[in-house]
């Protein structure tokens, strides 16, 4: 039966639900051998899968699991989610932002692993900050002061967990039936009414072309209007990284700078972007009303309270923040303009100071990260300081091949 099915993907034909269901499902149940599972992921990586297979797969994926039931909170939940990206704060900028507009934010993250840092190592990294949370706390958190990051309370979507460790060791990240499913499955169990998701796309993203993303958010789409819940998407840029900052502490300094009004350009710009998205939907008004808004809130210093609000509330102390790392300033060899800073590269950078995990158990030093302080397009002079590196590493050896392309 299990063969059956594997030759069906491979030869191109359509599978039923009952069949999705007994191959995932006995996945899980470990009927379903990893090597069988692998051969039949690669299949779809190569022969797709058509939209009714996709909603098949998300709904297998999400009764896999736990459904959070969020609904003793009597307003419109509105959750953003991130395909991964170096540098990528933006959820710590925009949860406050949008809390501080009476659109309340209760929201599951993750840890990083490999190039993509991740919302909860970020917020571990303010001493004393609390991301373990019962639901009792949960519950009275959000109707207190509306915003809560917490890591997973419950198991959601587990049948998505088991299937993407071995999506990453056997080359079938990328397709894109894939990761809709996998996204939209733990965003609904996760109890969303709404959802605004940011498609990376570039050299250090998971998607590297501008057709694979407007797929993916087509299809994003398709599963919100099939779930009847409303999804927006916005694609940016990762070829370099979004803002200065990489590394965990690094990136909330950073993160609060853009809250203080401190930080133009491209984070700042995505952050308001994407606020704007969740505004608009949580509160029904149109995206220019909400943008209006959400600037005002920036300004006002409403979202950078509620922001102070929300770490106290989870017992962050924020006046200690200091970077407790050596540093390494790195000069330019050359003098030109610069043309890119190549995000892939950075991400390598910061994990070999650091600041990632190579596998999941792995520590991190939450100090160690990159401060990139020249911009692409600057006039640059042989000497100029490109970046200030932190690691406790001893005796570090960094690998810059790539990283500034100055011209
Ligand atoms: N993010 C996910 O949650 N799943 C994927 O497959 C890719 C990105």
């Amino acid at each position: 039966m299990i063969l059956d099915i594997i030759s069906k993907k491979a030869n191109k034909y359509e599978l039923t639900k009952e069949e999705l269901e007994t191959i995932f499902m006995g996945y899980l149940n470990d009927e379903v051998k990893d090597y069988q599972m692998s051969a039949f992921l690669m299949a779809i990586c190569i022969n797709d899968m058509s939209d009714s297979e996709v909603f098949a797969l998300t709904d297998i994926f999400i009764k896999s699991g736990d459904i959070l039931d969020l609904s003793f909170i009597d307003k419109i939940k509105v959750d953003k989610h991130s395909t991964g990206g170096v540098g990528d704060k933006t959820t710590l900028i925009v949860a406050p932002l949008v809390a501080s507009l009476n659109v309340p934010v209760i929201k599951m993250s993750g840890r990083g692993l490999g190039y993509t840092g991740g919302t909860i190592d970020k917020l571990e990294s303010i001493p004393g900050f609390r991301v373990s949370l019962t639901e009792e706390e949960i519950k009275k958190q959000a109707q207190d002061i509306g915003i809560v990051i917490t890591s997973q309370t419950k198991d959601l979507a587990p049948l998505d967990k088991k299937v993407y460790a071995l999506r990453d060791v056997t080359a079938t990240t990328n397709s894109i039936p894939l990761i809709a499913s996998s996204i939209m499955s733990k965003k609904i169990a996760g109890g969303a009414d709404k959802i605004v998701i940011d498609i990376k796309v570039g050299c250090g993203a998971l998607i590297k072309t501008k057709e694979e993303a407007e797929r993916l958010s087509s299809l994003l789409i398709k599963i919100g209007t099939y779930y009847q819940e409303e999804v927006r998407t916005v694609i940016s840029n990762m070829d370099r990284p979004l803002g200065h900052n990489i590394g965990n502490k690094l990136e909330v300094l950073e993160a609060l700078e853009v809250l203080k009004g401190n930080v133009k350009g491209e984070l700042l710009d995505l952050s308001v972007e994407l606020a704007s998205k969740m505004v608009s939907m949580g509160k029904g008004i149109n995206e220019s009303d909400a943008r209006k808004e959400v600037l005002e809130s920036l300004e006002n210093g409403k979202a950078l309270n509620k922001f102070l609000e929300f770490v106290k509330y989870q017992h962050g102390n924020i006046d200690d923040l200091e970077i407790d790392a050596k540093v390494y300033n790195i000069k330019a060899n050359k003098s030109g303009t610069l043309k890119n800073i190549n995000a892939l590269s950075i991400a390598k950078l910061s994990e070999s100071l650091g600041a990632g995990r190579k596998s999941k158990d792995d520590d991190i030093d939450y100090n160690a990260g990159v401060v990139i302080k020249k911009d692409i397009g600057d006039e640059i002079k042989e000497g100029d300081l490109l970046a200030s590196l932190y690691t406790n590493i001893d005796n570090p050896k960094f690998n810059l091949d790539g990283i500034f392309e100055i011209s």
